[in-house]
């Protein structure tokens, strides 16, 4: 049923006419057919089927009335479908009542034209509704354009607006931990000082009564023995004289980990003093390693690749405090025995420092969370995860960058890259502007 006959034209613009009528397609076509290239379908059906094999048309000219399937119907059909929605349609008809047009307009045609036909208004209509056509794709794409400006925009907007809510919330968490840290630390203080206190006194008391203990057995007195064996047992005097000394132990350790927590604390809030000087790296990580030697000493074999380099401009009590996080996590991170590599080099304009591990290494899940503040997998006590938060702190005010790399089973890998020529270091980071200005 289908007529299909590809007529080429010099226009680009390609024409679907769908009439039934023989004498009436001659005339469109005579009209038509060297300016625009045209197909040809004649009856409803035939036009659905050729654009559903994937022909999609400029313009079509469509009949209203034919057989079976009248040009309403195709209209409506091609209206419901988004590939060909589109596509203007002009009505060729007979009939000439207002009924018949708006009927037609309101199915999304976009004009009429009457027969008998008018070459000139056939050719003035095609025209026009091609040319309007165009002007609507461009403004569309133009469209298209500016909503994917403003998609991009809304998309830089919001991550400012995340950014700035993050430091919102590290301002506020600043603040705490600065308050935090005093409140505890004065406390913290006196009964680490007591507990020492009370430590000598108990050795001085128990050799006391130790001597004590002796003169009384020297002075051979049987009941008076008795009665002072009788009382220890009542009292479990051995056992509170053995379990004394774990107690104190065992509270100057958790003493100890409060010190380590405010301390932490502390840095974290920036409440430290900042001074600028010229360092040396391999001084520096050194001194680092000495300070976090008793976490690495049972666990770990230290591998150093040492480049010589000029000192650099830094803050080397906090640089420090960045590599004993690094040194520590990475000799927690060994399980049983491993090899912890410290690496300084020169690349391009960085000094790179490099704290590499041989430990459980981190999972991809875990990995984009290690540096918020107060994240940690380690059990309760053990760590109160803001190493790296500190680190990435720290490492921002020198206008550094921290990075890692990790493989779960293999190893941790940390690099840090200094400037090594900037001028000055911005003291006060984000942080502490926000805290100190609020
Ligand atoms: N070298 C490493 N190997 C494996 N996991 C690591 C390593 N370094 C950091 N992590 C992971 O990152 C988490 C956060 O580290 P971070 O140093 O901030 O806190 P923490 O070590 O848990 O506690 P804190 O340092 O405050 O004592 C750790 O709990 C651990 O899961
Ligand atoms: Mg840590």
């Amino acid at each position: 049923m289908v007529s299909l006959s590809p007529l080429q034209g010099p226009s680009t613009h390609q024409l679907l006419l769908v009439d039934d009528s023989a004498i009436n397609l001659d005339t469109l076509l005579a009209t038509l057919e060297n300016i625009y290239d045209l197909r040809v379908a004649i009856d409803g059906q035939s036009a659905l089927d050729l654009i559903d094999s994937g022909y999609l048309p400029d313009l079509i000219l469509l009949d209203i009335m034919m057989p079976d399937l009248d040009g309403y119907e195709v209209c409506r059909k091609l209206k419901a479908n988004e590939k060909t929605a589109d596509i203007p349609i002009i009505f060729i008809t007979a009939l000439d009542n207002d009924m018949d047009e708006t009927k037609g307009l309101e199915l999304g045609a976009v004009d009429y034209i009457s027969k008998p036909f008018n070459p000139e208004i056939v050719l003035r209509r095609v025209k026009t509704h091609l040319e309007l056509k165009q002007h609507q794709n461009h403004l569309q794409k133009l469209v298209n354009a500016q909503t994917q400006e403003l998609i991009e925009a809304y998309k830089d907007l919001k991550q400012i607006h995340d950014q700035m809510l993050q430091q919102e919330k590290m301002a506020s968490i600043g603040q705490l931990a600065a308050g935090v840290a005093h409140e505890i630390n004065n406390p913290a203080g006196f009964i680490g000082s007591n507990l020492n206190s009370l430590q000598k006194y108990i050795a001085k008391l128990n050799e006391g009564i130790a001597f004590m203990e002796q003169t009384l057995m020297a002075m051979n007195d049987p009941e008076t023995e008795t009665q002072l064996k009788k009382m220890k047992r009542k009292l479990k005097f051995d056992f509170i004289q053995e379990d004394i000394d774990d107690l104190i132990v065992e509270s100057k350790d958790g003493i100890d980990r409060i010190a380590l927590i405010v301390r932490n604390l502390k840095s974290f809030s920036r409440a430290e003093d900042d001074t600028l000087k010229l360092t040396d790296l391999q001084e520096c990580l050194e001194s680092s390693l000495s300070i976090a030697w008793n976490e690495i000493k049972y666990k770990a074999k230290v591998e150093k690749n040492y480049q010589e380099l000029p000192p650099i401009q830094c803050l080397p009590q906090q640089l420090s405090q960045v590599f004993v996080n690094l040194l520590v996590n990475a000799a927690q991170s060994i399980e049983d025995q491993g090899i912890i590599t410290v690496n300084i080099r020169q690349k391009e304009n960085w000094a790179v420092v490099e704290i590499c591990d041989t430990g459980s290494g981190i999972s991809p899940k875990n990995l984009e969370r290690i540096f918020e503040a107060f994240y940690t997998t380690k059990e309760v006590g053990k760590g109160t995860g803001l190493g790296l938060s500190i680190c990435h702190d720290i490492l921002q005010k020198h206008q550094g960058i921290i990075s890692v790399a990790s493989e779960i089973g293999k190893g941790t890998c940390f690099t840090i890259k200094l400037p090594m020529d900037h001028e000055e270091i911005n003291c006060k980071s984000s942080l502490l502007q926000k805290s100190s200005s609020s």
